[in-house]
């Protein structure tokens, strides 16, 4: 009966596997990316909404919704559902979900897709089911959940399968996660809600303590690409910020330099280090071993960061190595999965359901 049932379920997969484009997202806390198989990364937009102020009512997701923060007016709010790698809005969360998933769905045969979908490795039971639900109602058939830092290794093409230790460090929007894996298993990991925007927050606190500027999150976020470093910077750089002086109220512009910015990352950048090195001291000895030779890999908008991966080497000792393109290494490693089946089983999370267990 069980053979019987087995050959009934590897015809259903092959025929579902010929109509259906089953798909990888990586649900960030700051970008959304959606990977089709057979098609690559082929979405990749700001997760925020606009809602009617007051309703959960949807206007607009994604990359419009984006250009809609700090300049909505008073009946609507942009809202980042997921901001510090927690789910602030389930409902709202959904919605993203929803639309993201039915914008790459009309692409081809309508067959119900699989999804897998990479999750923090910080969020609770409760809300892994949350996510696992929201897709189901969005029209996945199944759904696979991956941790971000194991998605991150795959896709970087770290060799997890094997019995070595592979380390990688995933300074995301909301949060940064690093992780020891080997033999396809974490062995060691740690979450932190330091990444990208409290970098940016930091930004904001300096030019109005020593400027009294007054700027916004995405001029904030502008400055930090622009000369933001980690590590004295070979040519250090300046430019011209714009924004509203706290104590006159009207528009100022003052020039700051990349020396500046520096000094005011200071903070987030020691919580990297400092959950960098509590890693390293929790590495069981064979698998730090191994680090010594391969280094870390870093992955994340965050990792782009100028001198973040010559910081990280000078206080640990241990070769850094960028990730290609550390944007897409998340939703690159769900195509993966998708792509090579021994990983599905082996590398998803399973969620227990609440009415079996
Ligand atoms: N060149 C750059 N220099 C510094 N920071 C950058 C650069 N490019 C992008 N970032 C930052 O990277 C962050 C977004 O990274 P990423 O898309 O990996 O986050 P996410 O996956 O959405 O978040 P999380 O992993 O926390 O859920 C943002 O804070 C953005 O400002
Ligand atoms: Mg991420």
């Amino acid at each position: 009966m069980s053979k019987f049932k087995g050959i009934v379920k590897y015809l259903s997969d092959y025929f579902y596997s010929l109509f259906s484009n089953d798909i990888g997202i990586d649900l960030g806390t700051a970008t959304t990316l959606v990977y089709v198989k057979g098609e690559g990364v082929v979405l990749c937009e700001p997760s925020v909404v606009a809602i009617e102020r007051g309703t959960s009512h949807v206007l607009a997701v994604g990359e419009e919704a984006k250009r809609m923060l700090g300049r909505t007016p008073g009946n609507i709010v942009a809202i980042r559902p997921m901001r510090d790698g927690v789910i602030t809005d389930f409902e709202i969360t959904e919605a993203m979900l929803r639309h993201f998933i039915r914008k790459v769905k009309h692409r081809r045969f309508q067959v119900r897709p699989r999804i897998v979908i990479a999750i923090p490795s910080g969020i609770t039971e409760v809300e892994r089911r949350a996510v696992k639900e929201s897709a189901e109602r969005a029209g996945a058939r199944e759904v696979y959940l991956i941790e971000e830092p194991v998605a991150a290794a795959i896709g970087v093409g770290l060799p997890i399968n094997e019995p070595l230790g592979n380390m990688i460090i995933d300074v995301g929007g909301g949060t940064t996660e690093i992780a020891v894996i080997s033999l396809a298993g974490i062995v060691f990991s740690k979450s932190i809600r330091i990444g990208g925007d409290e970098m940016n927050e930091a930004v904001i606190e300096y030019l109005k303590k020593t400027y009294n500027l007054m700027i916004g999150e995405r001029t904030a976020e502008d400055i930090k690409i622009k000369i933001g470093s980690a590590y004295p910077l070979e040519e250090e750089m300046s430019m011209e910020v714009k924004g509203r002086d706290l104590v006159a109220g009207l528009p100022k512009a003052v020039t700051v330099t990349s020396e500046e910015i520096r000094e005011a990352l200071q903070e987030p950048l020691r919580a990297i280090l400092e959950i960098t090195k509590i890693s390293l001291e929790r590495t069981p000895p064979e698998l730090a071993a191994d680090l010594i030779e391969h280094g870390i890999v870093m992955a994340g908008g965050g990792a782009l960061l100028r001198g973040l991966d010559k910081l990280i080497s000078e206080e640990t000792g241990l070769p850094v190595h960028v990730a290609d393109d550390p944007l897409t290494a998340v939703a690159n490693g769900t195509g993966k999965v998708l792509n090579e089946m021994h990983y599905l089983k082996k590398v998803t999370v399973p969620i227990k359901s609440e009415t079996h267990t």
